[in-house]
């Protein structure tokens, strides 16, 4: 069977090294992939934009392609799932009307109201004046959220009424494009954030490990918003309890939302969670696909081929499945940074060391980097590696990441030294 991957990061390469571990898969071909998908054995990239749907189709159909894998949110959200199976496609991924989970905060809360799904308090808002009069009649801290795909950049979480009056500002003057319509503000909770990504066919819905991120680009959980610097799973603090109702608070009572609205929703559904100090959680967001790098230490774990799920879930017969088989112990992954990420940063730098990183035992997600003429990997993005170790406990698998990332270098790489420093303590 051959698959075609849909995006060029971490999580991507990191779909395309699951598949390629079984042997009924042939090929995988990454839109566009990146440098490690280009050098990954049975795998090629393809240069066409995430979003040339035409172009996808018609190389799909023209070259025996049986499956299509979605990675990233835009092309879910501008409905690529709709068009690839109109032209007779299997895709993995949700309908555009499915998507709108994540590419409409307003919509998404609307939905966990309607099926009692916990979440934070929330207002939402179509102009500034209504906006901000909600908001003083609220406490600070409080979280100012942009309605719709903003590449991670939307939500302003507000220590003071003017950071969140300019947050209100900055959305309806349309700094976020389309998703400067509508504002929601929310209340702002306290806790830990825990990422549970679950398969669903519509019907059945079954979590993966639970996993957490690390979010601040600096050491303690400092500085800046990124896509994330790191992850490890299975995250202690989802115990078996918390689970158990999450999957009948959040993940089934969603499904049925869905399906009340008429959308059979089938892929990946990844509820972002906050436990609050007392033990308790509320569903701080939706997404509609893999997170990214939790991806990249969940499929590391799975034993059960990732195809066998996927067809499950398109097929809609997830239910007759046996239980998703988990290897025992733990991974990490910390990302490899080009330095001054989130902000300003240069490419083209040449990174060495991934081979003797493999050997190390790590495993290497690329993420920015790309393949030049010369066949070296340069860097080409923040965000550029990630390299993830396994172990039999939190202390093994993030030492074998570390002990993997000392082997590469590139000019001006950047990481976080503290991954994981909430499960080591
Ligand atoms: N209600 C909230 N209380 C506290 N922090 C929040 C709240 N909502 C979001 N955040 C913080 O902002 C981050 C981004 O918000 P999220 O809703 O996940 O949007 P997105 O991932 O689309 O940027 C979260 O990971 C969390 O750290
Ligand atoms: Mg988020």
């Amino acid at each position: 069977m051959k698959v075609l991957v849909v995006g060029n990061g971490g999580r991507e390469h990191a779909l395309a090294w699951k598949l390629l571990q079984s042997n009924k898969i042939e090929q995988v071909v990454c839109v566009p992939g990146n440098g490690g998908t280009a050098i990954m054995e049975r795998c090629q990239n393809l240069p066409l934009a995430v979003d040339d749907f035409a172009g996808i189709s018609a190389y799909a159909l023209a070259n025996g392609i049986s499956l299509v894998v979605v990675g990233p949110e835009v092309p879910l959200a501008q409905g690529i799932t709709d068009y690839l199976q109109a032209q007779g496609l299997m895709v993995f991924g949700p309908s555009q009307a499915g998507a709108q989970i994540e590419a409409s905060k307003a919509w998404a809360k609307a939905l966990m109201e309607e099926a009692g799904v916990p979440t934070a308090k929330a207002g939402v808002f179509t102009d500034a004046v209504s906006a901000k009069s909600y908001l003083h009649s609220q406490g600070v801290p409080i979280v100012i959220k942009a309605d719709g795909l903003a590449a991670g950049k939307g939500v302003t979480v507000a220590q003071t009424w003017e950071q969140a009056e300019s947050a209100i500002d900055a959305i309806f003057q349309g700094q976020f494009g389309s998703a400067g319509s509508s504002v929601v503000i929310e209340e702002c909770l306290l806790g830990q954030e825990v990422s549970v990504l679950a398969l669903t066919d519509g019907l059945t819905i079954r979590p993966l490990l639970p996993a957490q991120d690390h979010k601040r680009v600096g050491e303690g959980d400092t500085g800046e918003n990124t896509g994330g610097m790191g992850a490890y799973t299975p995250a202690p603090i989802a115990t078996a309890e918390l689970m158990a109702r999450v999957q009948t608070e959040v993940l089934e009572k969603t499904i049925a939302a869905l399906r009340n609205r008429g959308i059979d929703y089938r892929g990946i559904l990844y509820a972002g969670l906050m436990i609050t100090p007392d033990g308790d959680f509320r569903v701080l967001e939706f997404n509609c696909r893999f997170g990214d790098p939790e991806t990249q230490v969940i499929l590391p774990m799975l034993d059960t081929p990732l195809e066998d799920l996927i067809l499950a879930c398109i097929e809609q017969r997830l239910g007759d499945m046996p239980p998703i088989a988990w290897k025992q112990g733990a991974a990490a992954t910390v990302v490899a940074a080009s330095g001054g990420y989130p902000g300003n940063y240069d490419k083209g730098k040449v990174i060495t060391g991934i081979d003797q990183a493999t050997v190390a035992g790590a495993t290497v997600f690329h993420a920015g980097t790309k393949l030049d003429a010369q066949q070296q990997i340069l860097t080409d993005g923040g965000r550029v590696l990630n390299v993830t170790g396994l172990g039999e406990n939190f202390q093994q698998a993030i030492a074998q990441a570390y002990k993997g990332l000392q082997h590469i270098q590139f000019d001006g790489i950047y990481y976080r030294r503290d991954i994981g420093h909430r499960v080591l303590k």
